[in-house]
């Protein structure tokens, strides 16, 4: 089953993903490309194990689904989504098995490694959402890499490494064979937690599904008469980088729009944190007295974070430089 960001829970609970056999293994695979592994380990165990898939690729999601579903494994979730706030938000404390990495994008060039995927931060977070007895399982055919991995999880203080052979499913992904083709070798090695950090969730909810509710992000203001939306220009703000936001955001004011009933108009922001980035629509609509709401739109199914919370934020300083009385700050 696909999941867009917004079905998830924050975090979310093996329970409530996978309601028939929640008490089976939990194990996440990270970029599983056209999801050829999953049906070959998932034979390997009595009952198939609960399965969270995360990729960045919209293709492989739809072919892996595919796959997925003609192999009738029903207990599986696939995202697109990168990996590292899908498993900081959304994974619970203690609870994978085993996160698989396969044949991971090895960002060679000089200059590139900030763009890896294992690096000290990710192996401390998979270490604090492993269970006891739980590993990362890498196989890859990148030897530099493969160093580059065992020295990152040996930085982060956490993490063991076991050199082993690789699971024989790892083999039979679309990479692993383009390897075997050239006659290339694979390397292998299981991460396990030496203790399990304490890695905090974001400040992260769900749109709520009531529409008055006051959790959305929002702010009342009065115009002034002479407003002129001509005036808006793209522009970007960051901030953030707290100890409460440690991600930091940065919001693009992209455009704004009058909506269709001609009573307001509508701001499109792009909100960046870290890896994750939203497209929010902000409306800014009359009220009965005169005033104005600004409100995080429902539209896309955004999730609220501290950087959609400051595009609200960011909106409403654009309207008060621009004469607006701010009356109320809900953000
Ligand atoms: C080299 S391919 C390997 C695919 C597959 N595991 C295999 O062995 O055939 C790497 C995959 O990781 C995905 N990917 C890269 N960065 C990612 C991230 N941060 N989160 C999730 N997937 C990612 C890419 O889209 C790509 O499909």
């Amino acid at each position: 089953m696909i999941f867009r960001l917004a079905d998830f829970h924050f975090p979310d609970s093996a329970a409530r993903l996978y309601p028939d056999t929640p008490q089976r293994p939990w194990i996440l695979e990270v970029g599983f490309g056209d999801g050829r592994f999953w049906p070959h380990y998932a034979a390997t165990f009595p009952e198939a194990p609960n399965y969270l898939g995360v990729e960045i690729s919209g293709v492989s999601l739809l072919k892996a689904e595919r796959r997925l579903r003609e192999a009738g494994l029903s207990n599986a979730v696939l995202t697109k989504l990168p990996a590292t706030p899908l498993i900081r938000e959304v994974v619970p404390a203690g609870s994978l098995d085993a996160i698989v990495v396969n044949f991971p994008d090895p960002w060679p060039k000089a200059g590139h490694a900030e763009h890896r995927l294992l690096r000290a931060p990710f192996f401390r977070l998979a270490a604090s959402r492993l269970k006891p007895g739980g590993a990362v399982l890498l196989t890859t055919d990148h030897d530099e890499y493969f160093e580059f991995a065992c020295r990152e999880a040996e930085a982060s203080g956490v993490m063991r490494a076991e050199l082993t052979d690789p699971p024989p499913a790892a083999l039979e992904t679309k990479y692993a064979r383009k390897w075997r083709e050239l006659g290339l070798g694979v390397q292998h090695a299981r991460f396990v937690p030496t203790h399990h950090p304490h890695v905090p969730h974001g400040t992260v909810a769900r749109f709520p599904d009531s529409e008055d509710a006051p959790a959305v992000p929002h702010a009342i203001l009065t115009l002034p008469a002479a407003f002129d939306p001509g005036a808006f220009h793209k522009h970007t703000a960051r901030g953030g980088q707290t100890r409460e936001d440690p991600v930091g955001w940065t919001v693009v004011l992209l455009e704004l729009y009058r909506s269709l009933k001609q009573d307001g108009w509508v701001m499109l922001a792009h909100v960046v944190e870290g890896e994750l980035t939203q497209e929010v629509l902000i409306g800014i609509s009359a009220r009965g007295d005169g005033s104005h709401l600004v409100r995080l739109a429902s539209f896309g199914g955004p999730i609220i974070t501290p950087g959609v919370k400051a595009a609200v934020g960011v909106v409403t300083d654009w309207l008060e430089s621009q004469g607006a009385a701010v009356r109320h700050r809900g953000y």
